[in-house]
């Protein structure tokens, strides 16, 4: 087989990156080592940036979004059993829209089979040759059979534990990590939300976050320790220790009900640099992870595209190679400035078990200026809702 670019993964990045390149007339082969179902099973992120609500309008996956999608003009933030808002649109003049990343998969999965691009799903063994060279080669298995593909282009977008970043000489890549004492329980549930925004909740007991992905499924989060398994927490549990976290309003109007989902994810910042090597290319969680805070992840694997697919484009339309090697260094300014902010909204937000009594009083003093200074608070807003591409 031959083609232009192969895109090693099925997640947003590389789907995403699979529909601008099509749309502009670049062949691609799409591999993806689980089934679509496994793929559209994953309850990950929910809310989305201007900027990348418009990369899935580019991409002509962005209709069913604008029907179904919440758009949010602000967030709260409570501590010490009080509420605060920060207002995103009279801050910023710019909203989020809440939208599960599963729906977003879905819409870019079917835009995909529409333009009858291929895309081969459980894809085993996805390895990687001649990546220095003007030809590289992925090889995989499919039922029981080698394939192998000549290529110009390797897009790694396959996540964090993904082939591409570890086919890369270790001596050519420098990777900078931080790893959080606790993790995220995740529960799912088809009530109402507790209110029409999100509350990021700072708690002695525990950080927590009332999400949502639509008026009528909720997504709640609790920090837990990194050795609690889903089975410590059934969902009786879940929600008195929700409860125990909100202020009395929320508690109020906490509509509990069987989980549909229940996951534990732990927290990390990571990342690689740069984000090539030869003629591979990586993006999204392949390259970088921040922690959920603040909900980047998702949101920096799509500016990676943008950067990405505008080089890829320059190269094939225009024969000129200054995008791509421009990429690394226009995508890590963006990832770093993204990488600060979960990382401080992850800080000011969380119980950390070694904090002294210092480090919380400096966490009490961050959120009090917080709320008192619309410097502060813009500087929240203008981060969250996105910086610019
Ligand atoms: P992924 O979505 O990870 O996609 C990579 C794809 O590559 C996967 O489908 C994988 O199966 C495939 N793959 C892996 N290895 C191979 C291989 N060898 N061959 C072929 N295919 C391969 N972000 C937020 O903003 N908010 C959240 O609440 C949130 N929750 C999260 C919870 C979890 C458990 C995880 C893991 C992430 C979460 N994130 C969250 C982060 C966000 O979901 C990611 O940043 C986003 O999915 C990145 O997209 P991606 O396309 O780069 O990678
Ligand atoms: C969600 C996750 C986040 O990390 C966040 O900051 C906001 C929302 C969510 O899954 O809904």
């Amino acid at each position: 087989m031959r083609t232009q670019v192969v895109i090693v993964g099925s997640g947003p990045a590389g789907l995403l990156l699979g529909q601008l390149l099509e749309k502009a007339g670049i062949a691609t082969i799409l591999l993806e080592q689980k089934s679509k179902d496994y793929v559209l099973g994953r309850i990950r992120a929910g809310v989305l940036e201007q900027g990348a609500v418009a990369l899935l309008d580019e991409a002509g996956a962005g209709a069913r979004l604008h029907r179904e999608g919440l758009v949010h003009e602000g967030t709260e933030i409570a501590f010490s059993g009080v509420r605060h808002r920060i207002d995103f649109k009279a801050l910023t003049g710019k909203t989020v829209t809440v939208y599960g990343q599963t729906e977003a998969t879905r819409d870019l999965m079917d835009a995909r089979a529409a333009l009858g691009a291929p895309s081969i799903y459980e894809a085993l063994d996805v390895s990687l040759h001649d990546l220095e060279s003007e030809r590289p080669r992925v090889r995989y298995a499919k039922d029981g059979k080698n394939f192998e593909i000549a290529c110009d282009h390797v897009a790694g977008c396959d996540g964090f534990h993904g082939v591409s970043r570890r086919s890369i000489p270790e001596e050519r890549l420098r990777t900078y990590e931080r790893v959080y004492p606790f993790g995220w329980l995740g529960i799912l549930v088809d009530k109402p939300p507790v209110s029409e925004e999100l509350i990021y909740v700072n708690h002695a007991r525990g950080f927590a976050l009332c999400s949502m992905r639509s008026m009528t499924r909720s997504r709640y989060y609790l920090q837990c320790r990194l050795d609690e398994h889903v089975e410590d927490w059934p969902d009786d549990k879940f929600w008195e220790e929700l409860a125990r976290r909100l202020d009395p309003e929320a508690a109020k109007n906490l509509q509990t009900g069987a989980s549909i989902e229940k996951s534990i994810a732990p927290l990390r910042s990571f990342v690689a640099e740069p984000m090539r090597y030869g003629n591979l290319f990586l993006a999204g969680d392949a390259a970088h992870i921040v922690p959920p805070t603040g909900a980047k992840g998702l949101n920096l694997a799509a500016s990676d595209i943008a950067y990405l697919s505008a080089a890829l484009i320059e190269r094939y339309k225009k024969g000129s190679s200054a995008g791509l090697e421009a990429y690394p260094q226009k995508a890590l300014a963006r990832i770093w400035k993204a990488e600060r902010f979960s990382w401080w909204m992850t800080q000011m937000l969380h119980r950390f078990p070694e904090s002294s009594g210092f480090d919380q009083k400096m966490q009490g003093a961050e959120l009090d200026y917080l709320f008192s200074s619309k410097a502060a608070q813009t500087a929240l807003a203008e981060n969250y809702v996105g910086l610019p591409y």
